[in-house]
């Protein structure tokens, strides 16, 4: 009999294609995926340790697991992702529920783990060394799997992440990525594009390249002798035949070529969004973060990305309450906010991390003020993403459909918005699908429109 496994994601898109690659392995390895965590046999939390509230996330589900299992002894409840890599030990030593903790570049070994679990070996002899586990990552494997995967008819996939790095060398002073992902490394250029032709040739129309630091591929550590950098291979995959709809993240604004920036302007089908992270407005602040730019090249980065792509939609992260920032450097903060007016944004209290070296500052700024201060940020970016939305009515813009609702259709715009429509009936479209839609409501988060006949 098949056994079910539930796969929660937590965190970035790295993870989320991380699942994607688990669910395939186990298929192929006979389980079958389900919605519910009560139908599985396997639970996986694919977890993420980026800031102190998505790890208590995880530990929080792991409590509510132990008392499922109590019910269910013959649960499986394995722990892969940020956290796995970071606290796998001590889950281990303080778990007992926990059947296995599998690091970030090991997800490749989890079918042979469960094998020999099945095989009454004890979770020690099957757990991996997660302080030995980075290796060149097993990039090979990504194609070979995505080759041996089998069409799902009931949901056409119509938009796919391909990896073309992983790890990240940038050391920002606050980030637990190095530790937990490990060195930079550039998929080869060939893998890529054979990757992408695949996913293409099976309908695949929206291809979104994945690496923690993607504006330097090919820089550092390549895995293939290779002199091709980002720019060079976006142009190379948005020539790939039925590609429509190209993204790419994340970025590092240090390291954004004019080069990249340019192709906003020539390239068709690459979607007029940049989500570029600035972390903070003040440059003091930007120094102890160990971001290798200043508040001034961002701003210039902006200037020509907008002179090569007046339409482009900019969208940041923000880090609020860094150790030792100022009200000053706040307002430095607001006032870049003001002067960019981004899209949208994401914005988080400032939290430690394990073994980072933010975590050693001794000028941590107040929980009370640091919320205080991300509820100011949060507001003016909400009336700034308003304004922002507000442009948009009365225009028709082309949208790419999502998902269907009983009377509606989700859809979203090259430039990243999300745009509802009602339609009826719904079922004239597939996700996928593009449609032209006329702009008649705007709110912070999210457009309404009328088909455009
Ligand atoms: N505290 C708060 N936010 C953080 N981020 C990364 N590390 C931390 C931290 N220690 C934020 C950054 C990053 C986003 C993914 O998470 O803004 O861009
Ligand atoms: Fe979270 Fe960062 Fe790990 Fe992604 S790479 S799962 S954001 S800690």
């Amino acid at each position: 009999m098949s056994k079910h496994v539930y796969i929660k994601t937590f965190g970035c898109q790295m993870n989320e294609r991380d699942s994607e690659i688990i669910e395939q392995l186990l298929s192929q390895a006979g389980y079958i995926s389900v919605a519910e965590q009560e139908d599985a046999d396997l639970v996986i939390l694919n977890t993420c340790s980026i800031r102190a509230k998505a790890e208590q996330k995880v530990f929080s589900l792991l409590g509510l697991l132990r008392k499922q299992k109590e019910k269910k002894p013959e649960l499986r409840i394995a722990v892969a992702g940020c956290v796995a890599q970071q606290e796998g030990k001590q889950i281990f030593k303080r778990m007992p529920h926990v059947d296995i903790v599998v690091g970030t570049q090991q997800i490749y070994q989890l079918p042979d783990m469960l094998l020999r679990l099945d095989r009454n070996e004890t979770r020690k002899e099957v757990s991996c060394d997660l302080e030995k586990s980075f290796t060149i990552p097993p990039f090979q494997k990504l194609l070979t799997a995505e080759k041996g995967r089998p069409p799902s008819p009931a949901a056409p996939e119509f938009r796919k992440f391909v990896t073309i790095m992983q790890g990240c060398n940038n050391f920002c002073s606050y980030c637990v990525v190095p530790a937990t992902r490990g060195r930079e490394i550039s998929r080869p250029v060939s893998d890529i594009l054979e990757e992408v032709t695949l996913l293409a040739n099976k309908g695949v129309k929206e291809i979104t390249l994945l690496g923690q630091n993607v504006n330097s591929y090919g820089c550092t550590n390549s895995v293939a002798d290779q002199q091709t950098g980002f720019a060079d291979l976006l142009q190379m995959v948005a020539r790939i035949p039925g590609v429509e709809r190209l993204r790419f993240t994340s970025s590092n604004p240090q390291d954004l070529s004019t080069e990249l920036m340019q192709c906003f302007a020539e390239l068709d089908n690459l979607c007029p969004h940049f989500h570029l992270p600035v972390q903070s407005g003040s440059n003091a602040v930007l120094k102890r973060m160990q971001r290798k730019y200043t508040r001034e090249l961002y701003l210039e980065k902006v200037d020509i990305l907008r002179s090569f792509c007046p339409e482009i939609v900019i969208s940041t992260d923000m880090i609020i309450g860094f150790p030792g920032e100022s009200e000053l450097d706040f307002e430095q903060t607001m006032d870049l906010l003001e002067t960019v007016r981004f899209h949208g944004s994401f914005s988080f209290k400032y939290s430690d991390r394990p073994n980072t070296r933010s975590a050693n500052f001794t000028d941590k700024v107040e929980d009370k003020v640091k919320g205080e201060r991300l509820q100011r940020f949060q507001k003016r970016q909400d009336q700034i993403s308003l304004q922002r939305n507000r442009d948009y009515i009365g225009q028709t813009v082309e949208v790419m459909v999502e998902s269907l609702k009983p009377d509606s259709v989700q859809s979203r715009t090259g430039s990243n918005h999300i745009v509802h429509f009602m339609t009826s009936p719904v079922h004239r479209f597939t996700p996928g699908d593009i449609a032209m839609v006329t702009i008649i409501h705007a709110g912070k988060h999210s457009l309404n429109g009328d088909l455009a006949a």
